[in-house]
């Protein structure tokens, strides 16, 4: 394939070593120092595009791939209230577009295993639930868009759940995500059940971002040719 990185930070550059490694072409590298002037010939040479840069230039990158029929995944967080025009635009341009707040296998495993454990506490309104998220001091946002993905996944299962919230002091019907920063984290998300008598806690800990790199990269190899809106579920089947 060959591949356009729009966003060329900490996690282009392991998606670089990555996607060359399974044999792939990097045609283009954008970040904010060359974000202002590429043009669209040099981003129309690519197959597809991986975007991963910031809450701020995440949605007009998008829509600039759109706008020249560049497939695109999509991976950076905090810029989600803007989903919808996303979708929309993606649709009525008949065009492709792969989204993941968590591309590693790992933690797409976690959620069908968080929501399958939210179904399970239906019986069972003595335990209360509680999120917690841990990730490096450079990150920009917060709760993660993993977290939030997570929260979303038991208020969808579990009945006495409707909203999560930022910070850990919660009403009966919210979940608490607790957020907090601490040097190099790549990612650790933490589900607590508790109750009187005894606590349910299951977590998921990324070593490094080779995890998410490498969904990003399949994912890259997986969408051209395709139309529409994806997510991992579309990939992993699951
Ligand atoms: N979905 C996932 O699996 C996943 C995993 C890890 C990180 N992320 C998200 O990916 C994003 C990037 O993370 P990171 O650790 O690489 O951050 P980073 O700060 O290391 O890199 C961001 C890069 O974007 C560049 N940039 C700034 N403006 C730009 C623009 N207009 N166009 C293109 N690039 C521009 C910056 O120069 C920088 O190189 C964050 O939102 C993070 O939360 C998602």
């Amino acid at each position: 394939m060959k591949i356009a990185l729009l966003g060329y930070g900490k996690m282009g550059k392991t998606i670089e070593g990555i996607a060359l490694s399974r044999g792939n072409e990097i045609v283009l590298k954008v970040d904010e120092h060359n974000a202002g002037t590429y043009s669209d010939a040099e981003l129309m040479q690519a197959d597809v595009a991986i975007e991963f840069s910031t809450p701020e230039s995440a949605y007009g990158n998008i829509m600039r791939c759109f706008r020249c029929h560049v497939p695109v995944v999509a991976g950076t967080t905090g810029w989600l209230a803007k989903m919808d025009e996303v979708k929309k635009e993606c649709l009525e341009n008949n065009q492709a577009f792969f989204y993941a707040s968590n591309f590693s296998i790992g933690v797409n495993i976690f959620f069908r295993l968080n929501e399958n454990l939210a179904k399970m506490m239906n019986g069972y309104g003595e335990y209360d639930v509680r999120m917690e998220e841990i990730h490096h001091i450079h990150k920009l946002d917060s709760p993660s868009g993993t977290a939030i993905t997570l929260a979303n996944g038991i208020i969808a299962n579990l009945e006495r759940k409707s909203k999560w919230i930022d910070g850990t002091q919660a009403k009966p019907g919210e979940i608490p995500i607790g957020s907090k920063r601490e040097g190099e984290v790549p990612g650790t998300h933490i589900i607590t059940y508790q109750s009187a008598v005894d606590t349910i806690t299951i977590s998921h800990e990324a070593h490094n971002r080779q995890g998410f790199a490498l969904g990003a990269v399949v994912a890259s190899e997986w969408l051209p040719g395709k139309k529409g809106i994806f997510g991992m579920n579309d990939l992993l089947g699951f």
